[in-house]
């Protein structure tokens, strides 16, 4: 096995060994823990995304239960979340990690090594589109594919179905939150052919865009595509979607795209399916209200997946420790419930100090609606309950306290 200095003189830059999960790797040094593009250099290494890989890894895991997969991780960068798909879990019998750039894949086959797994990850060095379109065409396809980018799987994404076999699942990463939260609305419309919506959910509504963007995206190649396990954390978006055949399947699916509309003054939320039109005044106060989609307005993900995964992850904190608080909200949270009150906006809107969330959705369920935290915001209320409503139970518990 080399050590640190040799694979540094073979690679010809710097690296430094480094430890995530149950796996040790090889990459550049980090130049601070903040403030560095990790896109600069030579092969790309972000730690914070350590909780997208737990969760990947969890979700493999307790998807795949019982059975023996062939995955593809697309764009694969040092290999990190290949290997650690190898090392964690019984399910991988095959792992294509591939990148286009030849640094990374030279790394690659040496961290497989030097995990003991280049027997399952095969280090490949092609770009990804090239590679998965031509599954079907002489080329197996996969069980899972996850395409990971360094800013917007948009790209990728149809040749990522092209790359599934029946039943399997993809998974892909957004960083490019600033189009799909609104903040850049144009990009938002050119990569995902969807209009994105300033609210204070923006990044909800964003996570939405992403989720249907794959649904549409699959319906096109005559694919059902349904989101199982969807999440938003720091600077990225990650959506998890079933991949079934079927032209009237993937049509129902479609069914379930949408708009949303949204008050900023009474704080309504609206929404209406893809055929019908989105309001553009509020029913509530009469204010003139923009929309935002087409999006998917199903649920994000499935509660019974969600809670195998953190059943699993509480059997090893210390390996999952940074995904448990993220995983904790997903299993409470209900995503049947579209957009939320963020307890600060309420307050706002009702010029008193904010109360908790948890006593709200207390209040809330107390009298029959439905209501749950959102993971996206510690301060978010979803309900089904009207703003009319959300504002009494608000007031009544300001009196109390
Ligand atoms: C965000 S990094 C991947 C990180 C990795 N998945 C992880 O979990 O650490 C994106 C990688 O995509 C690679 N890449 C960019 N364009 C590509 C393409 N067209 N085909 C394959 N790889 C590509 C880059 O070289 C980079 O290593
Ligand atoms: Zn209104």
């Amino acid at each position: 096995m080399m050590g640190g200095v040799e694979v540094a003189k073979k690679l010809g830059y710097e690296v430094e060994l480094r430890f995530e999960g149950k796996a040790k790797f090889y990459s550049p040094p980090l130049p601070s823990p903040k403030g560095y593009a990790p896109s600069s250099l030579p092969v790309f290494f972000n730690p914070v995304s350590k909780p997208n890989r737990d969760i990947t890894i969890l979700f493999l895991a307790a998807y795949f239960e019982g059975r023996k997969i062939r995955v593809c991780e697309a764009l694969a960068g040092t290999g990190v979340r290949s290997i650690r798909i190898a090392v964690e879990t019984v399910v991988a019998e095959e792992i294509i990690a591939n990148d286009v750039s030849r640094n990374a894949y030279e790394l690659i086959k040496i961290n497989a090594e030097l995990n003991g797994v280049g027997d399952i990850v095969r280090a490949s060095n092609a770009d990804a589109n090239e590679l998965l379109a031509m599954c079907g065409r002489g080329r197996p396809r996969y069980d899972y594919v996850d395409i990971d980018p360094a800013g917007s799987p948009a790209k990728f994404v149809e040749n990522g179905f092209r790359g599934c076999n029946r039943g399997a699942v993809l998974g892909a990463t957004a960083t490019d939150m600033s189009a799909l939260a609104g903040a850049k609305a144009e990009s938002c419309m050119r990569k995902y052919s969807a209009k994105p919506l300033k609210t204070p959910f923006s990044k909800e509504l964003g996570l939405r865009i992403l989720a249907g963007f794959m649904v549409k995206t699959a319906a096109r190649l005559g694919l059902a595509s349904t989101p199982i396990l969807s999440f938003q954390k720091d600077h990225y978006a990650r959506v998890f979607v079933k991949v079934e055949r079927g032209i009237n399947s993937a049509k129902e699916k479609l069914r379930r795209m949408g708009w949303i509309s949204y008050c900023p003054k009474c704080l309504a939320i609206y929404t209406r399916k893809w055929v019908e039109e989105p309001p553009t005044t509020c029913e509530i106060c009469g204010t003139r209200i923009d929309y935002g989609g087409p999006l998917w307005l199903g649920e994000l993900t499935d509660k019974e997946l969600v809670s195998k995964i953190l059943s699993r992850a509480y059997d090893d904190p210390s390996t999952y420790k940074e995904s448990l608080k993220l995983l904790d909200a997903l299993a409470k949270e209900d995503t049947s419930l579209i957009g939320y009150f963020p307890v600060n906006a309420l307050a706002e809107k009702l010029r008193s100090s904010p109360v908790g969330p948890s006593k709200i959705i207390e209040g809330l369920t107390e009298i029959g609606y439905k209501a749950t935290i959102t993971h996206i915001d510690p301060g978010g209320i979803r309900t089904d309950a009207p703003p009319k409503v959300v504002d009494e139970v608000f007031r009544r518990l300001c009196v109390k306290t």
